[in-house]
């Protein structure tokens, strides 16, 4: 998302410091803007602090499919803890606007259905998710301490499920596993009955949503969703990778890893009234460019 995020930055005339320790990221996706003397690239660990002298801060520094936050738990939630620490410390120090990329899982298993930003979750505390989930509920509460405490100009969007061109082919997330199975013709992997739901917002639509957000007036903070409220199991979803792709992948199911939600959609209606925004690409089309860059890479 982050070096989508740079592109938009820098069509719209900004200078861009992106900064990752390429824990999930790759210097691939930025490879493009290298040599663009408005864009720099600095390596560096968000659990460290940064000096640096900027307007406006995206934060959007966590491994982000189960795969990789799971792979070393204690350093997921220290990026989400103590990065938070670090980047409201410096948003508060050069007196900068910051946003946090926090996430859907901040409502855990839900009760209610779909999840607007008055419900507070039901997340397990010691659970194989938790170092994420909450990671990224304690990141929140520091964002509005910040706010409370120190006057920190904050903005905080919750992502739903989001997918697009650049993703990580290994990182498990159902899109990329989908996608990436069906152009090897390999077995198409489906948790459980294959009958829970999610909503899949395609990257520019939740890119324009956060641009959106972050020039929104100083007395807003949210937290806001930002999402595609569209909802399909995860057997629609296999059919229809398999039907764009032409692949002759077969389905096969699997046991439902622990703490998997069994439905997740956004209520937007926050999003609506307040950045004027809804998603525009639907799942087909977006599953169509997600395809052919697979397609590229792994050709
Ligand atoms: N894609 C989604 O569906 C989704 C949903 C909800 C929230 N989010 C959040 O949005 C953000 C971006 O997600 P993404 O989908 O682009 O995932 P991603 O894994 O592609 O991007 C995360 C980036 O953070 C970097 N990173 C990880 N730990 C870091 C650290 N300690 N210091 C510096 N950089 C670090 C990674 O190298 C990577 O470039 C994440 O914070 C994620 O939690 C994403």
């Amino acid at each position: 998302m982050g070096s989508h995020l740079c592109d938009r930055l820098l069509a719209a005339g900004h200078e861009v410091l992106c900064v990752d320790n390429y824990f999930t990221g790759t210097k691939r996706n930025v490879a493009h803007l290298i040599g663009n003397p408005y864009f720099e690239l600095q390596r560096h660990d968000v659990t460290f602090p940064l000096y640096v002298e900027v307007d406006q801060i995206y934060n959007l520094a966590c491994p982000a499919s189960p795969v990789h936050y799971q792979h070393d738990p204690v350093q997921t939630t220290k990026t989400s803890v103590h990065g938070a620490i670090n980047i409201l410390g410096l948003a508060k120090r050069v007196r900068a606007r910051v946003l946090q990329a926090s996430t859907s899982e901040v409502y855990g298993d839900p009760e209610v259905h779909p999840q607007d930003e008055a419900y507070w979750g039901r997340v397990n505390p010691i659970g194989t998710r938790s170092c994420y989930d909450e990671g990224k509920r304690c990141a929140e509460t520091l964002f509005f301490d910040y706010h409370r405490q120190h006057r920190v100009d904050i903005k905080v969007v919750r992502i739903f499920n989001t997918y697009g061109p650049r993703m990580h082919p290994d990182d498990g997330r159902v899109v990329s596993n989908f996608v990436v199975q069906a152009i090897r013709g390999s077995d198409i992997t489906i948790y459980g009955d294959g009958a829970q739901t999610r909503s899949f917002c395609y990257v520019d639509d939740l890119i324009e949503a956060m641009l959106r957000m972050m020039s929104t007036d100083a007395g807003f903070q949210g937290p806001v969703n930002i999402g595609n409220p569209g909802e399909f199991t995860m057997l629609a979803l296999a059919e229809m990778v398999i039907r764009l792709t032409g692949s002759r992948s077969k389905l096969v199911f699997q046991p439902l890893p622990s703490d998997d939600p069994r439905q997740r959609q956004p209520d937007i209606s926050l999003a609506r009234k307040r950045l004027d925004w809804e998603p525009r690409v639907g799942l087909e089309d977006g599953l169509k460019e997600t395809i052919a860059y697979f397609r590229s890479i792994l050709s």
